[in-house]
């Protein structure tokens, strides 16, 4: 059974600048309905145009269900889809909407846990996005918590006011401009001794070099929380033959050539599978394993989840057997 997602015709109910190159945009239900509920690090599939669906992080208040909030950053050299945004979508413009969906939440235990783990917030630029409504959460909980924003200038960053305004020290700003660098080995929360989350958003570099930091510096596993905007470089896969896969639910047994994904032959075989970026970031295309050995090539799985095998994302990850199993 694959994933089922809400699908909602909205209203841009407003469209104003936040930052240099970032829109924000505040979407109502076409016909005033309460939208879903959603959680901290949530995200929507936007329809930005027919046949171009972009995912983009929920950054406003979850308590408020009369509408959503997206920030969207014009990016001149990406596929377009931001580009549409900025010089197409503006208030009154009707967009289908898919989601909520949640692969970065935040793990907030209740106030009574004895040990509260302190909260290290890293975030590049737009990846503040997911960010913003984690820290509201963590600072309105009162435990203590710590958040580096990293951008090119004060004024490509949105909400950076708003977040030094109302949280002071527990913010850290870095530009380039001011000569303040992000050092990763500040990130430990300091000299707290207490369990530790990292949550952090923001260019491949930056989560890769977070990763290789957590590594090095033997983070336990569960610490540290990406989400990733760009798929991250995988190696070839490890099998270079076809396999089969066995759809569970619909009876069929199909051939992946090695040039082709799961899902575009499941595709092919007529079953309806969800799917968005088809690159391995977003989860909407995410599919029950039933047995079968998988190779993860996705960027949202945890290397805890993907180690359980429970679910791959079927847009980029493969077998690593001959043949899989899926509840498809
Ligand atoms: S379609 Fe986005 S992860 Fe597969």
């Amino acid at each position: 059974m694959s994933v089922e997602l809400a699908e909602i015709e909205m209203v841009v109910s407003a469209a104003r600048a936040v930052a240099t190159d970032v829109v924000l945009l505040e979407l109502r239900a076409a016909d005033g309905s309460s939208l879903p509920a959603w959680a901290p690090g949530a995200h929507l599939d936007v329809t930005v145009q027919e046949g171009v669906e972009r995912q983009y992080s929920l950054c406003g208040d979850p308590s408020d269900l009369s509408r959503y909030t997206v920030a969207v950053l014009r990016e001149p050299d990406g596929r377009g889809g931001s580009l549409h945004v900025h010089e197409h979508i503006v208030e009154g413009t009707s967009l289908r909407v898919r989601g909520p969906l949640n692969h970065f939440a935040l793990s907030l235990p209740p106030a009574s846990t004895p040990l509260m783990p302190h909260y290290v917030f890293v975030a590049g630029g737009i990846g503040i996005t997911p960010i913003l409504p984690m820290v509201r959460a963590v600072a309105a909980a009162g435990v203590s918590w710590e958040l580096h924003y990293a951008g090119r200038s004060l004024e490509r960053m949105p909400f950076v006011d708003e977040l030094v305004a109302s949280y002071g020290s527990h913010v850290s700003v870095y530009t380039p401009e001011a000569g303040h660098r992000l050092d990763l080995a500040s990130l430990s929360g300091g000299s707290v001794s207490k369990p530790v989350a990292v949550y952090c958003c923001g260019p491949a570099r930056m989560l890769t070099e977070l990763e290789s930091f957590a590594a090095s510096a033997r983070w336990p596993s569960g610490t540290l929380h990406l989400e990733r905007f760009e798929a991250r470089a995988v190696a070839e896969p490890v099998r270079h033959e076809a396999f089969e896969v066995e759809l569970e639910i619909s009876g069929l047994t199909v051939t992946v050539p090695p040039d082709r994904t799961i899902l575009e032959v499941v595709e092919d075989a007529g079953v309806l599978v969800l799917s968005s970026c088809r690159e391995g970031t977003c989860g909407t295309c995410e599919t029950p394993v039933v047995s079968g050995e998988v190779e993860h090539r996705d960027s949202v799985l945890t290397p805890d989840e993907q180690e359980a095998n429970e679910v791959m994302m079927i847009c980029v990850s493969r077998a690593a057997c001959p043949r899989l199993v899926l509840e498809l």
